[in-house]
């Protein structure tokens, strides 16, 4: 029996939007498996490997994947990361994931990379790294989106393979190259709470380098919020 079509949230719609068609997906993190079961159903992916590292979680998107009745488009796997990621495949997803760990998660198999031509994350905190270790594996941004739900201000990135629009700059490696260039409301709203809270924290007694970096995001924060920061 085909389970009823599943219903993505605001951000894992965005990361849906983000997928090449046609790709081999890995949902590393997978939890629910919402995200390739959905793609599956659209007619957007044939196959994914979706993988946890958790028994909780394991379970339960084995779960889901088998009342989907999509058990031989999805590979469920328990497993740490990339440890056991499938031949072929072309596309990683890593959301609701750390920034840190998102990192951690590649770094330990660099060789599995060889084949990957897509990285979608979306890590809460952490961006710089996140921005900076993905480019420095030889990836360039091509696809921002900034996604507000239940309170929380969500950046998706997608990165492809090749070094396009490269080395980023501060601003690009902080606020994102593409999202700074589209100015949405959301981006616009997400940068306006961060200058106030960064703004905050000036006023704090503050060692004489933290001052000093605080100082320079905020003038960033500043420049992009009147939209005079250089391109
Ligand atoms: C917050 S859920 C996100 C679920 C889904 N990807 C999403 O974006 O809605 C994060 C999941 O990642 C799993 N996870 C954390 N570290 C992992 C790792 N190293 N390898 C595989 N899964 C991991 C956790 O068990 C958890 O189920």
């Amino acid at each position: 029996m085909a389970l009823r079509k599943v219903k993505l949230s605001a951000r894992l719609e965005a990361v849906a939007k983000m997928v090449p068609e046609g790709t081999y997906l890995a949902d590393v993190g997978s939890d629910h498996a919402y995200l390739p079961i959905s793609l599956i159903q659209r007619g957007i992916i044939s196959y994914a490997q979706a993988i946890e590292n958790k028994m909780g979680p394991f379970l339960r998107m084995q779960g889901n994947v088998d009342d989907s009745g999509l058990s031989s488009h999805i590979d469920v796997s328990l497993s740490d990361g990339l440890d056991k990621l499938n031949d072929g495949v072309q596309t990683l997803c890593l959301c609701g994931l750390g920034g840190m760990l998102t990192c951690q998660i590649l770094e330990k198999n660099l060789d599995k990379l060889d084949n990957i031509k897509t990285i979608i994350c979306d890590p809460h905190h952490d961006l710089v790294a996140v921005r900076e270790k993905i480019s420095a594996l030889g990836y360039h941004i091509s696809d921002e989106k900034m996604v507000y739900e239940n309170k929380i201000y969500y950046t998706i990135i997608r990165f492809d393979k090749g070094d396009l629009n490269k080395p980023y700059n501060y601003h690009d490696l902080h606020f994102g190259p593409i999202a700074r260039r589209e100015r949405s409301q959301v981006f616009l709203d997400w940068i306006e709470i961060n200058r106030k809270a960064v703004g905050e924290q000036l006023n704090k007694n503050l060692s004489p380098e933290r001052k000093e970096a605080y100082l320079r995001l905020y003038r960033a924060l500043a420049s992009e919020a009147k939209g005079t920061a250089s391109k």
